[in-house]
This record gives structure tokens, C-alpha cells and sequence, in this order.
């Protein structure tokens, strides 16, 4: 496993879990030390206990590379980072493509090299290129084996897929890929083998549908405020239809995190350069940046209009729970315009302060605890559905402040219970 980052550390220690013998090589020699010393560097719930377990039988392995260790593997996942690129929004694929060349004078024996980094369509072809070109005589097949976790249940989403995709052009590489996620037969998984081209682009369409529905289901919400419907009955009676699925029909702030954003974008310009017009996916863009806009109003208006000197508390930072990735959390584009306007900002985060800080404006306050953030507030904020947030002793929450106002961007509660306990309750298309 090329790139112990995200994907491959949970890759690479899932793997073991079903039996392989797996060995996740980094180029940061600080990171690896802290693997063999089983400190896991990012929060993923059941991860560490994962990681140990495995090292612990031998079966998983940290080591800095890629080097040796690539001689002996049957197969090779690069599994490093692509972040989008400054400025045009393509997926920035220099450690993909480094990782092809460093590993490819490595290779002993047949092997597949498998991208399972999220990468535009024609990637896994450049990196059988990149490879041929290192050492000519190599006896290697690339396919392509997207990743379908979430932050926070990635284990998960692992262990028990939906389906697993395979992008294979031979029937060597196939079999291997096969044998490797065998486990997953007792479960009955489907394991779709495909061309390489799809199987990248299975990828890109799975992201920019769910993020579309997201933001197909946050205008419904804004309509469901202009017209008095409730979003929720809404989201239930359109859910029901199995055609459409319940799903991913949940309004909110907008989407954020490391995927979706940089993946539609990613998306987006590949059409563009392509020549084929993407509407619908340049639409859910916008659309979620409109969202952010309206979620900043809606506080606005609870706040009469005016924030100015107005003491908010902010409930959640990161953009989703069970994670401390603050990566395009809507709160990072929500509560800056507000601070620009006199807010006075205090928040809590689970696990997401410390990352928060760093790119939150220096005045905003962080409290150790949800009352503290309450403590003579005008308004709280439920930004993130933390379960920490899910059961608030909500009449102390009340008696802290100084305000009622509660703008509940996750619709975590009920508005007939909160306007009974005497809150100003505003939620999303509700
Ligand atoms: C997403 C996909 O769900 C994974 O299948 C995919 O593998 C991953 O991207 C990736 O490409 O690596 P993730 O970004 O971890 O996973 O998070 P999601 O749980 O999908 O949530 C994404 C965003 O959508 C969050 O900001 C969340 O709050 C928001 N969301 C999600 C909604 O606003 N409403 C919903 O109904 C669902």
C-alpha cells in the first residue's frame, strides 16, 4: 500500500483484516516511526484498534518507501493524496505519478499496480505508461479500484460494501483482485469487473450524483420555507419511491470534506476539456455555495437582521461528525463573513478545534464544553451533527443565554419542543 494517508491506512489495515499480508510504505519517516509505535495520525473511529490489532499478528507492516518491499507484493495500491489543484481545479496527480516511478524500478514477478486514489479518467493508463517507461521488461498489468468510504465509517463501508469496483484489462489481474476481496463473498457482495476508464469514472459519477442530490434536497428545503411544507415529510415521501431512495436526502449547511467538492469539481473540468457540457454538475456547485450564503442569512434574520456585537455560540465545526477533517467544512464558510460583520463567535467541536483554529478567524473563542458556548449568548448555532449535540440538557443551554434564538442547521431537533421550551427555533426548510 503506497501512502499511508486516509485511504491507505484504512485500506491497507482492512486488508489485513480479511487475511492479506500488507505492508503500507510512506515517504514521511516521522509518520511511519508513529505506526510502528501504533499512533494512528488521523481520527477514524475502530482504526487505531484496527491498526494494532493487525500489526500486533504480523500481518501488517509500516515501512518508509516505496522500496523492496514492492518486490515481493502480488499486488501494489497507490493509495497517495490528490488534492485539487491550486487555481484550476484539477486533481493534482504529481504523488500518483511519483509513486509510479519510484516503485516501478522495485517490481519482481507478475504484479498488479492498482490506483485506488480518487484520479480523473485516463490516470491508471499514464501510470501504466510511467511504468513501462521505468523498466521496459517489467511484468505488471494497472487497474483501477476506487474507494467508496466515508469519514467516521470508514471501517465500515470497508468491511460491508455496497459493491466493490474493479477496472481490469486482464484476467490475471482480475483473479488476483478477486482473491484479495474474496472475504467480502460471504457477504455477498457484488464485485463488478469493468474497463479501466469506467471503473475511474464510476468513481466521479457516484460523488457528483450524492452531492447533487444534497443540493437537489437543500432548494426543496428553501422552497419548503417559502411555501410552508415541511422538508422532512418531503424528504420521506420522495424516499419511499425506491427508484429515487431515501438516502443522502438530509438538508443542511452544504456539503463539505475532502471529497466531494474537489471531486465535482475535478469532475467538472474534465468535461470542460473534454468539450462535453456538464450543466447538472456545475449547477450542484453552485447551488452549494448559494446554500452557504443562505445559511449566513438565516442567521442574520434570526439575529433580526443584524449581527453586529451579537454574541453567537457555534455547535460543531467540523464538516461532518465522527471526524476532525475540517477540509471545506461549511462552518469555515459560514461564521468568517459573520465574524467580518461584529459577530462574536464561541465554539465547540468534539474533535475538530484544534484543526479549526488555524483557519478560523484569531477572535473566535473555543469552549471546553456545549454550556460554556451557551454562556450569554444571543443565538446558538448547531453547525454539526455531533451525538454530543443530540441530547443537550436544553433548558440550561436556555438559562445560560441571554438570547432564545437556536438556528439549527441540521434540523437535530424537534421545533414544536424547542418553541415550548421557549427557543426562537429556526431550522433548515421547516
Ligand atoms: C463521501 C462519499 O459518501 C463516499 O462514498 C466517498 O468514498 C467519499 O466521499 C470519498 O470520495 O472519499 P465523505 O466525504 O466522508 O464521503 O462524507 P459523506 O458522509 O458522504 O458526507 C459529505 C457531506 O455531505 C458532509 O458535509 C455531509 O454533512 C453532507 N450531507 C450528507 C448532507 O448535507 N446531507 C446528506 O443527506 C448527506
Amino acid at each position: 500500500m503506497v501512502g499511508a494517508g486516509y485511504v491507505g491506512l484504512v485500506s491497507g489495515a482492512c486488508f489485513a483484516e480479511f487475511g492479506a499480508e500488507v505492508t503500507c510504505v510512506d515517504v514521511d519517516p516521522d509518520r511511519v516511526a508513529g505506526l510502528r509505535d501504533g499512533a494512528v495520525p488521523i481520527y477514524e473511529p475502530g482504526l487505531e484498534d484496527l491498526v494494532r490489532r493487525n500489526a500486533d499478528d504480523g500481518r501488517l507492516r509500516f515501512a518508509i518507501g516505496p522500496g523492496a518491499e514492492v518486490g515481493t507484493a502480488d499486488l501494489v495500491f497507490i493509495a497517495v493524496g490528490t488534492p485539487a489543484r491550486r487555481g484550476d481545479g484539477h486533481a493534482d496527480l504529481r504523488h500518483v505519478y511519483q509513486a509510479a516511478k519510484k516503485l516501478a524500478p522495485n517490481l519482481r514477478g507478475y504484479t498488479v499496480v492498482v490506483t485506488k486514489s480518487t484520479v480523473p479518467v485516463g490516470t491508471a493508463r499514464e501510470v501504466h505508461r510511467i511504468v513501462r517507461d521505468t523498466r521496459p521488461e517489467a511484468d505488471f498489468d494497472v487497474a483501477s479500484n476506487p474507494e467508496f468510504l466515508r469519514e467516521g465509517s470508514a471501517i465500515e463501508d470497508f468491511m460491508r460494501p455496497d459493491r466493490v469496483v474493479l477496472g481490469v484489462e486482464s484476467a490475471r489481474a482480475e483473479a488476483l483482485l478477486r482473491e484479495l476481496y474474496r472475504p467480502l463473498n460471504l457477504i455477498e457482495t457484488p464485485i463488478l469487473a469493468t474497463g479501466i476508464e469506467s471503473a475511474e469514472l464510476t468513481k466521479y459519477a457516484s460523488n457528483a450524483f450524492l452531492a447533487t442530490k444534497i443540493s437537489f434536497i437543500n432548494e426543496i428545503a428553501a422552497l419548503c420555507e417559502a411555501t410552508g411544507a415541511d422538508v422532512h415529510a418531503v424528504a420521506r415521501g420522495m424516499g419511499l419511491d425506491g427508484r429515487i431512495g431515501r438516502k443522502f436526502l438530509h438538508p443542511g449547511p452544504g456539503f463539505g470534506g475532502s471529497c466531494f467538492p474537489k471531486d465535482i469539481a475535478a469532475l467538472s473540468r474534465i468535461a470542460v476539456e473534454r468539450n462535453v457540457p456538464a450543466r447538472i454538475v456545475e449547477a450542484t456547485i453552485a447551488a452549494n455555495a448559494a446554500q452557504r450564503g443562505r445559511m449566513r442569512e438565516k442567521i442574520r434574520n434570526a439575529l433580526d437582521g443584524d449581527v453586529e456585537d451579537k454574541r453567537i455560540g457555534v455547535l460543531g465545526l467540523t464538516f461532518k461528525p465522527e471526524t476532525d477533517d475540517m477540509r471545506e467544512a461549511p462552518s469555515l464558510h459560514v461564521l468568517p463573513p459573520l465574524v467580518d460583520e461584529g459577530a462574536r463567535i464561541r465554539a465547540h467541536d468534539p474533535q475538530g478545534m484544534e484543526a479549526a483554529a488555524a483557519h478560523l478567524p484569531e477572535t473566535v473563542r473555543f469552549c471546553a464544553d456545549p454550556y460554556e458556548v451557551a454562556e450569554g449568548a444571543d443565538a446558538v448555532v448547531l453547525m454539526t451533527e455531533w451525538n454530543a449535540y443530540r441530547g443537550l440538557d436544553l433548558e440550561r443551554v436556555r438559562d445560560a443565554m441571554d438570547g432564545r434564538v437556536f438556528v439549527d442547521l441540521r434540523n437535530v431537533y424537534e421545533p414544536g419542543s424547542m418553541r415550548t421550551l421557549g427557543f426562537r427555533y429556526v431550522g433548515v426548510g421547516r
